[in-house]
């Protein structure tokens, strides 16, 4: 699994790495980001749709 974030989509509203901080950070202006290449270790692959489902703009992807 590894999460992409369309940048064209992400409005700020930051549940991403509220939710998921091991795999999102923020950018200057709150922007979500995806840390590192966005492989998601399977420990974490709950959390990862946990945020999918959670981005209002659904502009989380997994890929
Ligand atoms: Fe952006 Fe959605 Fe996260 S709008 S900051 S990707 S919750």
């Amino acid at each position: 699994m590894k999460l992409k974030i369309d940048p064209e989509r992400c409005q700020g509203h930051g549940r991403c790495y509220d939710l998921a901080p091991a795999l999102f950070g923020e950018d200057d202006e709150g922007y979500g980001q995806v840390l590192g290449d966005g492989v998601v270790p399977a420990n974490e692959q709950q959390t990862a749709r946990l945020a999918v489902a959670n981005c209002p703009e659904r502009a989380i992807e997994i890929l």
